[in-house]
């Protein structure tokens, strides 16, 4: 289950999760939504946990001149996204109360938020209550730990590092949601709900750069900062992770689930 610490992404922790994170992760995936969006020609379309923006940019791309509001828990998530992408407004938001009426948008697109949302039956009734008749939900959510190349080292890794108390976020928290009874059992309340899983590569410059993505732009860093000093830990994930993944830039798998489902 998630924490509210598990949500919270502070200070420089946006700037480490765009440099080591946005485009090994989570950009393949963000095309992906960014297509599945483009085919159902929204006019106005509204972002939850946009992060740094990475789904953001790639649905203002493939949605020229739509309506699109970006919105995240963290205001320090806004601020990053806000100042990289001008073509969405964005705000600050929680998913389960939105600052939108009821039946105002078209689409609501979600990258790899939903396994934060404390309550993720009501978190679907809100975005229900924003989307006008017909409207839309696109979510990705992770498969388990196992099936993601980077997450698997990671955790390896911080296990090696912290033998007798390794910290579990990335398993229980983003990869802690890899049921797709469960997230049809949570999106009920739609007309029809379709999860499909797909697989996609990503690439970094090396496995240095990923641990410290991880390390220091994930809420994986309070777990670490309850051990030490959270850039102490670094050193030695990267090292691990370079272990098993290779020197250089280093590629992998990565399995999630795309949801869409309609009101
Ligand atoms: C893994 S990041 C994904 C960001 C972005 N969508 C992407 O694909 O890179 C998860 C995001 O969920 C946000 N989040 C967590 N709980 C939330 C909530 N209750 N409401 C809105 N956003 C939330 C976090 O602030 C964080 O930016």
């Amino acid at each position: 289950m998630s924490t509210e610490r598990d949500r919270l992404w502070v200070d420089d922790m946006p700037a480490a999760y765009a440099e080591g994170l946005e485009t090994a992760v989570f950009a393949p995936f963000a095309t992906l939504v960014a297509e599945r969006a483009a085919a159902l020609a929204p006019r106005r379309v509204l972002e939850v946990a946009a992060g740094t923006g990475v789904v953001t940019r790639a649905l203002a791309d493939a949605l020229p001149g739509v309506d699109l509001l970006a919105t995240d828990l963290n205001a320090a998530m806004v601020a990053h996204g806000a100042e990289r992408e001008s073509r969405a407004r964005w705000e600050q938001a929680d998913v389960m109360a939105l600052p939108v009426d009821d039946d105002a948008v078209d689409l609501v697109v979600c990258g790899f938020g939903v396994m934060f949302f404390p309550d993720k039956p009501a978190a679907a009734a809100e975005i229900r209550r924003v989307l006008a008749p017909g409207g839309r939900f696109l979510a990705t959510i992770w498969d388990t730990v196992e099936t993601h190349a980077f997450g698997a080292a990671l955790t390896r890794a911080v296990e090696k590092t912290f033998p007798d108390d390794p910290p579990t976020f990335i398993r229980a928290v983003p990869h802690g949601y890899a049921d797709p009874d469960r997230i049809r059992a949570d999106l009920s309340g739609f007309a029809e709900v379709s999860v499909e899983r797909v697989v996609r590569v990503g690439t970094a410059p090396s496995a240095a750069d990923v641990a410290r993505g991880f390390c220091l732009g994930s809420p994986l860093r309070a777990q670490l900062a309850e051990r030490g000093e959270p850039q102490a830990a670094v050193d030695p994930v990267a090292a691990a992770m370079t272990t098993m993944l290779g020197d250089g830039p280093v590629s992998g798998e990565m399995a999630a689930f795309l949801v869409e489902a309609r009101t």
